[in-house]
């Protein structure tokens, strides 16, 4: 199978690192006042929520991760769907301890996804993610669950294997897989670098797969703090992350809350009417670094609540999703919210860190992955809580 491609989409965690020297100054001292503010207003944000165990309402967003010896659904030997650079165990990863944690939402359980109700529920359904190379570690960590009782059969790749499909033929399941980081028009697909995105304009990749349809997964990620020309209405209308070309800078959250806008507007105004879950920003862990330069992410351990401290700019993206989320609501939509972002902080042990590669040595600082997740890992939890939402939304639509 031509992997190659593939891998490599994997290997680049997505953001793109600025240009000379002096860029680098003036973005640090930009991100160092942008951590000040964000601290002054996400510091009430934070404390906001009451953590405590005593709680005893359901959300299944907040809780604790608590040990657990039961263990994996899956592993790197019984799931064939694991890509190379997640598949932790395989790529030598020693230690294990972060296989035994179990999400325990406050004032109720989560029940882990039970693949024959998921599989029987699905029956003659088609259910689609749409997102970057997060939502495609969250398609193998539901392949994995699913392959207990049956495997799917892949029955459509595009040329770089980017998008897929599979089929489970005993329930006549479709399961797709769309490749559009941005959600938006882009170049993504021309260049890597240079990248041009069109603030009024979808992704046919997914607009054209739409009507077919019945639940969808979509989210966008990491790829909106690249370096992005923003264009609008056939004129360059400013861009994120370009020092030197004299154009104005309007911010990562701009682009992505455009994008969310225009496909929230987009499904009002089909006919076609899907069930649609928004999964949240994911939050990255690397430390000591970012991911060009050296960040790293060994830690075995999930954190304590208040243990860490939310990346400002994850915060920023995570906030701006939540408030598109309720515009879209308005709309009338049947609109669900996946929050992981909680739980998924809490989890810094759970990504590849150096074993992205076989056996990585260690003494040569491989680069490190401290934002997509080993499978098996803590984003089969993100299948439980979807498990979850399409189970609740099935009960809502029998009571109306
Ligand atoms: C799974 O990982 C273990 C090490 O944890 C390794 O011994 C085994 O060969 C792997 N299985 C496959 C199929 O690669
Ligand atoms: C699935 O489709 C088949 C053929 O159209 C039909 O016989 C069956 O009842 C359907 N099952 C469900 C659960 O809708
Ligand atoms: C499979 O499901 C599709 C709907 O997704 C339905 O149109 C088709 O009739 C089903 N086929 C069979 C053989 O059940
Ligand atoms: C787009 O540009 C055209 C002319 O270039 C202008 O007439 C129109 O008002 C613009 N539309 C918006 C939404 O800015």
């Amino acid at each position: 199978m031509p992997k190659g491609k593939e891998v490599k989409l994997d290997q680049d965690p997505s953001v793109a690192p600025g240009g000379g020297l002096c860029q680098r100054l003036v973005l640090l001292l930009g991100a160092a006042l942008l951590l000040a503010f964000v601290y002054q207003i996400t510091l009430p944000f934070m404390t906001w929520h009451d953590f405590s165990d005593q709680k005893e309402e359901c959300d299944l967003f907040y809780g604790k991760w608590v040990k657990d010896t039961s263990g994996p659904f899956y592993t790197n030997s019984s799931c064939k769907f694991i890509s190379t650079p997640q598949d932790c165990l395989t790529n030598g990863r020693p230690n294990t301890d972060y296989l035994y944690w179990r999400w325990k939402p406050y004032g109720c359980e989560l029940s882990p996804l039970d693949a024959r109700k998921f599989l029987n529920y699905m029956r003659n359904k088609s259910l689609v993610f749409i997102g970057d190379s997060i939502l495609r570690n969250q398609m193998e960590s539901l392949l994995c669950l699913l392959s207990e009782v049956e495997e799917a059969v892949l029955v459509y790749h595009d040329k770089s294997f980017q998008s897929k499909t599979w089929h489970l033929p005993s329930y006549n399941i479709t399961l797709g897989l769309i490749w559009a980081p941005f959600l938006i028009k882009s170049t993504e697909a021309i260049s890597k670098v240079d990248l041009q995105l069109y603030l009024d304009a979808l992704d046919d990749t997914w607009t054209s797969q739409y009507k077919k349809y019945d639940y969808i997964l979509l989210s966008g990620g990491q790829w909106f703090l690249k370096e992005t020309i923003f264009w609008e209405n056939n004129t360059i209308v400013g861009c994120h992350y370009c020092q030197g070309k004299n154009l104005k800078e309007l911010g990562m959250d701009y682009s992505y809350r455009k994008a969310l806008q225009l496909v929230f507007q987009f499904m009002s105004t089909s006919d076609h009417k899907p069930v649609v879950v928004l999964r949240t920003w994911t939050p990255s862990h690397f430390e000591h670094g970012e991911w060009y330069n050296g960040g790293i992410c060994h830690r075995t351990m999930p954190f304590k609540e208040g243990q860490y401290n939310a990346d400002p700019v994850d915060a920023i993206m995570r906030d701006l999703e939540l408030e598109e989320f309720q515009e879209g609501l308005k709309n009338g939509l049947r609109l669900r919210l996946l929050d992981e972002y909680h739980l998924s902080m809490l989890r810094p042990d759970g990504h590849p860190g150096p074993f992205r590669t076989f056996h990585p040595d260690l003494s040569k600082k491989p680069q490190e992955d401290c934002l997509h997740w080993c499978l098996p890992g803590p984003i089969d939890t993100w299948n439980d809580l979807l498990m979850e939402l399409l189970v609740e939304e099935e009960a809502l639509r029998a009571a109306f």
